[in-house]
């Protein structure tokens, strides 16, 4: 099969598009023919091996968790799929899920049948931004309706779908974006977006139940003085000193995304609903995943980017 792998760790320059031996299910297992692989910021991290993600693996790797595609053949164990069945899913994460490639092999509790109303690129867009801010707003937030809610990058690939979600559960959604995105993440049911190119989100916003921050450490201690006390706050990228929070009596959580078909099926419903959607802001064949790297790199996506096979 042809696949991108890495040899080393390194800039984006060593992803090689090459031929690569088809993966062997083992029991609990299908073989995906995949038709779009996505492309998450946490697979540049490990490729320029700057993660703990894939640390240690020996070389070489295929990168990527997120795919979409046809169930090609089962192990003799597995009666949840078929060949045949059109199926998504984030494989194996934080393990290496080697999605990057044109065969994949999943555990089936990984999987669950791609929504209908999607097409793979736009399936394969899905899995891992969508369980995160899943995660974040309804494990770790707890969100209720009538909760005010700040979103840091809400038109990433994460924020996003965090918007929508939060605003199908009945929350007073703020996003922050630059003025390029303001009018999409309104679009998708932020009541105010902050311009964070030239508003300091502290200026304009306070008192909040909870803030969800897919930016980083700095975000993050900004955030504190925006929540009011006994309110809450979820970064799924960096970390900030717990103390700093407990001193404002603010309930920090720092989520990693895990596997949940339940909550993946629950996300393919309201997507086939249509009141979940997902945007992809560019579509690359799989050979030219460098360039989706330096893209994904530059961290001002609208939405999702997609490797087509
Ligand atoms: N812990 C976990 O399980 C987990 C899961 C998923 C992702 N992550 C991490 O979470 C982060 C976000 O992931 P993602 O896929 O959403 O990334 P992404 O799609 O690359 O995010 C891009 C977005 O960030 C916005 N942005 C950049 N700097 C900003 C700032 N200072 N303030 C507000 N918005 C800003 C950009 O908006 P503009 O273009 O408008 O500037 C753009 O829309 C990444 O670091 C990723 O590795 C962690």
């Amino acid at each position: 099969m042809k696949a991108v792998r890495i040899h080393q760790f390194g800039g984006p320059e060593v992803l090689i598009y090459e031929s690569a031996p088809v993966p062997e299910i083992a029991a609990g297992e299908v073989l995906v023919r995949v038709k779009a692989a996505g492309v998450n910021p946490v697979d540049w991290k490990v490729r320029s091996g700057g993660s703990r993600i894939g640390a240690g693996e020996p070389l070489p790797i295929i990168l990527g968790w997120d795919i979409s595609g046809t169930v090609e053949a089962i192990a003799p164990d597995v009666t949840a799929f078929k060949p045949g069945d059109e199926v998504f899913g984030m494989v194996r994460f934080p393990e290496l899920g080697s999605a990057y490639a044109e065969y994949v092999a999943a555990p089936v509790a990984h999987l669950t049948p791609k929504p209908k109303t999607l097409t793979h690129v736009q399936a394969a867009a899905v899995p891992l931004a969508a369980l995160t801010a899943w995660q974040a707003l309804f494990d770790a937030l707890d969100l209720q309706p009538g909760q005010r809610l700040l979103i840091h990058a809400a038109a990433g690939g994460v924020g996003h779908i965090g918007v929508q979600l939060a605003r199908m559960h009945g929350a007073h959604v703020i996003g922050t974006a630059s003025a390029r995105n303001a009018e999409f993440v309104r679009s998708l049911g932020a009541a105010e977006v902050i311009d964070y190119t030239t508003t300091h989100f502290e200026k304009v916003v306070g008192d909040l139940d909870c803030v969800f921050d897919c930016v980083g450490t700095q975000t993050q201690t900004r955030s504190l003085a925006v929540i009011r006390p006994g309110g809450k706050l979820v970064g799924i990228t960096g970390q900030i000193e717990p103390a700093l929070a407990k001193a404002r009596k603010i309930e920090l959580h720092r989520i990693l995304v895990h596997t949940s078909a339940e909550q993946q099926a629950q996300i393919a419903e309201l997507i086939d609903a249509g009141e979940l959607k997902v945007e992809v802001d560019a579509v690359f064949p799989l050979h030219e995943a460098r360039n989706a790297h330096e893209l994904s790199e530059t961290r001002h996506l609208r939405g999702k980017i997609v490797l087509e096979m």
